[in-house]
Order: C-alpha cells, then sequence, then structure tokens
C-alpha cells in the first residue's frame, strides 16, 4: 500500500490524511466525498518553485487551474506564490472571484470567444496564449474596441509526441491546438503579431502531452522551438521574452507509473533553454511551465461508501459505491487505473479481489477493475487515491447525481471548500412547461 503526502493509518485502523480522521470526514460531510491534502498541495507547487530560484532563473510556474479550478484552491495557489492558467471565461470568472492576481493569469483555449476575450482584456489578464489565425484577429479587434494593448504568447505544436495515451497527447502536429511549427502557420502567425499595433509578443508556447514521466519531450520541443527562433531572430529581429513549455508533468497513480521529482524535470528544462539561447547568443528567456496534474492530483483522495455486492460466480466480484463516472470520469474516458483501501480498516488483511463499480447507469462506468481488498460491506468506505485532478474539475450530473463536496485538511483541521449539490440544485435551472405552471 502506498500512501501519499500526510496519509497514514491512524490507531482506529482508519486512513487519515492532513492529521485528520477520514471516516470522520465521510460522517460530517457525506460521500462521496473529495479530501485534499494541503500540505502535499503546498509541496508539489514548491518542488517546482523552489528549483528555479535555486537555480536563479525568471520563472512562473503557472497552475493550471483546468485540473480543479475552485476559487479555495485558486487561493491556495495564490499562496504558494503560483501563476494561473485559465481555459475559459468560467475559469477566468473563478480566479477573479478567488482574487487571483491578474497580471499572472495566462489565458489559453483553443476557441475563445470574442466575450471571453473581451473579459480578460477589460480585467487586464497578464497574457493571453493566442491559439490561431482567427484569435489573433479576434484579439486585435478587441483590444482595439477596448483602446488595450495584450501581452501575448503563440501556442505552437512542436511535433513531439509525449509517451502518453493518445487520447491526451496534444504535441503533435495533427492536433486541433495551436499554429504548426513546421508548416509555416508558426512563422505567419509570428509575423502578424509582430506587426500588430496592439499586440506585445513575448514569446511561443507549447505543451506536449500528460503523465510525462521523461524529460526528453520537453528537451526535444525547446530545440525544435530554438531552431524556429533562430529563424524568427534573423528574419524579423525577434527575441523571445518568454519560452512556455507547458504542464504534463506525470504523476504516480499506481505502482506502474514512476515519476520524477519536479527539480529533475525543472533542471533539465532550464539546462537546454540556457544551452539553447546561448547557442543563439541571446539571453535566457524567462521560463513558464504549466503544472496542474503534478500540483494537485495526488493530493486528493476520493471517500465513498461501499454498497451493493454482485458476485458472478467463477468470474467476477462487483463491488459498487456511492459515485463512479459522475465524480471521477478518468476510468470511462481513458482507462485511468488507481488504487484504493478500506478507508476504516486500512490494514485489515486481504481476502479477495473485487472490481468497483460506480452507480451510473453505464456498463463502462467502473472505477477499479480487479483490487485487492478485506472482504468489503456496505458499512465501509472506499478511499481511491490520487482523485485530485480531473476529477471534480471533469464531475457531472449524468443520471442526476448530485456532485460531491470538496474539503480541505492541513494540520490536524479540515475546511469545506465546496458544498455538496442537492437535489435542488440540480433543478435550479430547469423551467417547467408554461401549462404546468401553478400560481
Ligand atoms: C496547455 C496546457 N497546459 C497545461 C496543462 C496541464 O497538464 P497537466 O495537468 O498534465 O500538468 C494542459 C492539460 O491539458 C494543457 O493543455
Amino acid at each position: 500500500m502506498y500512501l501519499h503526502g500526510t496519509s497514514k493509518v491512524n490507531e482506529k485502523n482508519h486512513l487519515e490524511i492532513g492529521g485528520v480522521d477520514t471516516v470522520e470526514l465521510a460522517k460530517q460531510y457525506g460521500t462521496p466525498l473529495y479530501v485534499y491534502d494541503v500540505a502535499l498541495i503546498r509541496e508539489r507547487a514548491r518542488g517546482f518553485r523552489e528549483t528555479f530560484k535555486r537555480l536563479n532563473v525568471s520563472a512562473q510556474v503557472a497552475y493550471a487551474s483546468k485540473a480543479f479550478s475552485t476559487i479555495a484552491m485558486i487561493q491556495l495557489a495564490e499562496e504558494e506564490g503560483l501563476s494561473l492558467d485559465v481555459v475559459s471565461g468560467g475559469e477566468l470568472y473563478t480566479a477573479l472571484q478567488a482574487g487571483f492576481p491578474v497580471e499572472r493569469i495566462h489565458f489559453h483555449g483553443n476557441n475563445k470567444s470574442y466575450e471571453e476575450l473581451d473579459m480578460a482584456i477589460k480585467n487586464k489578464v497578464g497574457c493571453i496564449v493566442v491559439d490561431n489565425f482567427y484569435e489573433l484577429s479576434l484579439l486585435e479587434q478587441v483590444c482595439l474596441e477596448n483602446n488595450a494593448n495584450a501581452k501575448v504568447l503563440l501556442r505552437v505544436t512542436p511535433g513531439v509526441e509525449a509517451h502518453t495515451h493518445d487520447y491526451i497527447t496534444t504535441g503533435q502536429e495533427d492536433s486541433k491546438f495551436g499554429f504548426g511549427l513546421e508548416n509555416g502557420q508558426a512563422d505567419q502567425a509570428v509575423e502578424q503579431a509582430l506587426h500588430s499595433e496592439s499586440l506585445n509578443l513575448l514569446g511561443i508556447h507549447s505543451h506536449i502531452g500528460s503523465q510525462i514521466f521523461e524529460t526528453t519531450g520537453f528537451l526535444l520541443a525547446a530545440q525544435k522551438m530554438f531552431a524556429k527562433l533562430k529563424n524568427w531572430n534573423e528574419r524579423f529581429n525577434f527575441v523571445p521574452k518568454v519560452l512556455n513549455l507547458g504542464g504534463g508533468f506525470g504523476i504516480r497513480y499506481t505502482e506502474e507509473d514512476k515519476p520524477l521529482p519536479a527539480s529533475e524535470y525543472v533542471e533539465a528544462i532550464i539546462g537546454e533553454v540556457k544551452k539553447l539561447a546561448d547557442e543563439l547568443s541571446i539571453d535566457i528567456p524567462e521560463i513558464w511551465i504549466e503544472p496542474g496534474r503534478s500540483i494537485v492530483g495526488d493530493a486528493g483522495t476520493t471517500i465513498y461508501s461501499v454498497g451493493s455486492r454482485k458476485e458472478v460466480p467463477n468470474i467476477r466480484h462487483y463491488l459498487a459505491i456511492d459515485g463512479g463516472m459522475t465524480d471521477n470520469i478518468r476510468p470511462a474516458l481513458y482507462q485511468a487505473k488507481y488504487e484504493a483501501v478500506l478507508a476504516n480498516r486500512v490494514k485489515d488483511p486481504i481476502e479477495e479481489t473485487v472490481s468497483v463499480a460506480g452507480k451510473c447507469c453505464e456498463s463502462g462506468d467502473m472505477l477499479i477493475w480487479d483490487l485487492p481488498l478485506p472482504k468489503a460491506n456496505s458499512d465501509d468506505m472506499l478511499a481511491v487515491f490520487c482523485t485530485g485532478a480531473y476529477g471534480y474539475s471533469m464531475a457531472n450530473n449524468y443520471n442526476r447525481i448530485p456532485r460531491p463536496a470538496v474539503v480541505f485538511v492541513e494540520n490536524g483541521e479540515a475546511q469545506l471548500v465546496v458544498q455538496r449539490e442537492n437535489y435542488e440544485d440540480l433543478v435550479r435551472l430547469d423551467i417547467p412547461l408554461k401549462s404546468k405552471v401553478t400560481e
């Protein structure tokens, strides 16, 4: 059994996180419940930031808020000196509500609307990561209308394929994101941005994938980008102030995953960028990265109540829990794998292998296949580890299941940071048929 961060087993044989008994949390706040280990989030954030500091390299570590965007989380990111990557008006709104410093917000997205760009410009967002030609023109228009300028990065697809699952690879040329680096689109975009009166081109951005366990992909992307920067330096006298290498740093979901410490990714990136900048005889650009999963992923644990069992003789034992693809869609979407224990009987001997089923009306709603567990029944609670990234943020109301609550724990204290939805919330936006409305 692998325990992350401050997680441990207490004298009652219960899973404890941040000094708080998760069984007590489940009693107080109900299940399913997302529990976040705040100390671990801080440690992860510091892992990236402190390496840049130690090596005296100007940098921004932007938390990719798509991984888990709530007001409390964004406030925590601010406390830890992170910058913030948002990809929609909704994520931007959350950041603004959290009081996050606008100059450290970077706005991403492959189809930002007029309204979203207008919102970003009116709120003086620090940087817009422009994804395509449509956006380049739209942003210029928005800037002109607001009599404003915008700092921009251009997102490029460097044609580097990270070693990861196909569905979550975005760095290849054939991608919905960014200007192709090899096919001439990036050259044209740079030229257009440099000629613009309202856009201030800071540099370029790439994101090569997710759950990456090696440094090679980042270095290759930097090399490809610098090959182009050389060309743009010669053609346009363009010197980048910023090089953004995106996110995608891997985490340990199961024992198959072997992530590197943050310091190793950062040291390798810095070494390569320094070398490439030297070769080009330019100052090293500020390095920006955008970790999402590696900031919050292993800090999140979901506590479920165990419900029904189904034995298929000689084949499989299904154990159902009170959540599923509504609070964690990753297994159904990406065949993602997780580890889990019984939160109330962590160290009891293993007695059987079960497959953990969600409660949604989909055969594909399976959380974990073949999980060794003590014999569990409806008095038990299951703790699924590493659900902190893309769990709550992808949560949905399929089958009209309310989304769970979120609790932060640290130093023996718990704080509710997102309330559990109730049935009234589910119908709040519904409008009855006119003929059924009674006075
Ligand atoms: C542009 C960009 N930056 C950062 C991230 C965060 O990736 P991760 O959570 O794997 O670190 C993503 C994820 O999709 C992304 O698309």
